[in-house]
């Protein structure tokens, strides 16, 4: 198999409105490796939700793919994704009662998902799903207990189990612990990765928490305005990001281990622009200190692999 899991080719998703087409992810490519954690970041409105539900075949109308392709394990899925949901390719929403059914006992759910996808007797697939509770710090006891009778930490974690139990090689988790309190946010987290990296499974990390991305994945994409503005190994991106955005999100984070408490947080001027006024040329180029003539005509390529600005063309960054 290739070195890649995942690879997204220049897709793009259009919604057409009365107010013309408007696209919520314009171009953009990633790819993802066996056994990596790939974060995908940005403002809110970025695309990095849409990103996961183009890969999973879940945008919804009047949303459409409308260009590129998307290959899992060499295979062409973007036609077909149906055939690697939910057992190639799990998710986990921010909202664990999104994955679980509040009527019925967690035990009966993880049971019936493994039955769903691995072909198993009942008294095994029992046995998995006991296992799978306890990987997850749950007492297998709880099989029989209902999703509301668990705290939102212990619901996310049944939500882990669930998303793990048909051995899928990659698992999308869209802010998963962003509803959660931040001591319970880390333990999440840490149990994702640790179960995962045991298994080699691969993850999509989105979140809007430049935080999470250091403590947890190994590369990152910085979405911006339905755009991939950059892309790069997770310590070198954050230590020396090429994106003036990329740098306008690092300078905004708090970090316990320099003086950005004694200094006042950077802050990027102005917001991300609508999707029914996007700026032409880079996206970006607005609330730019850097931009210049060709940043407001065309728009930039990642380039040099890694950044999706001008100003890498001349070597300025
Ligand atoms: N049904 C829809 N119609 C039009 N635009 C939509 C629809 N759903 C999402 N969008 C737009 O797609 C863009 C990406 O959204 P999303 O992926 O949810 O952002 P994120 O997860 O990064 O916060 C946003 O601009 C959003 O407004
Ligand atoms: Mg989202």
């Amino acid at each position: 198999m290739a070195e890649n899991l995942l690879e997204v080719r220049n897709i793009s998703v259009t919604f057409k409105t009365r107010y013309g087409i408007l696209k919520a992810l314009d171009n953009l490519s990633l790819n993802v490796k066996k056994g990596e954690i790939l974060g995908l970041v940005g403002e809110s409105g970025a695309g990095k939700s849409m990103t996961g539900a183009a890969i999973l075949g879940l945008i919804d109308a009047p949303g459409q793919l409308s260009s590129g392709e998307i290959f899992y394990k060499d295979e062409c899925i973007s036609d077909a994704p149906e055939a690697v949901r939910g057992h190639e390719i799990s998710m986990i929403f921010q909202d664990p009662l999104m994955s679980l059914n509040p009527l019925r006992k967690i035990g009966d759910q993880l049971v019936e998902t493994i039955l769903t996808h691995m072909n198993i007797s009942k008294s095994e697939a029992i046995k998995k799903a006991k296992n799978g509770l306890k990987e997850v710090g749950i007492d297998p006891s709880r099989l029989n207990s209902y999703p509301h009778t668990f705290s939102g930490g212990m619901r996310q974690r049944v939500v882990i189990a669930l998303a793990l139990a048909p051995e899928p090689s990659l698992i999308i988790a869209d802010e998963p612990t962003t509803a959660l309190d931040v001591s319970v946010q880390a333990q999440i987290l840490d149990l994702l990765k640790k179960l995962c990296k045991e298994r080699g499974t691969s993850i999509i990390l989105v979140t809007h928490d430049m935080g999470v991305i250091a403590e947890t994945t190994d590369r990152v994409g910085v979405l911006y305005a339905g755009r991939l503005a950059e892309i790069g190994n997770t310590r070198e991106v954050l230590t020396d990001p090429k994106h003036p955005y990329t740098r306008g999100l690092v300078e905004s984070t708090p970090r316990i281990d320099s003086n950005s408490f004694k200094k006042s947080l950077f802050q990027i001027p102005g917001s991300m622009p609508k999707l029914d006024a996007m700026p032409s040329g880079c996206a970006f180029h607005p609330r730019c200190a850097f931009a210049s003539d060709i940043c407001t005509k065309k728009i930039p390529p990642i380039l040099h692999k890694r950044a999706a600005c001008w100003l890498l063309e001349n070597g300025e960054l």
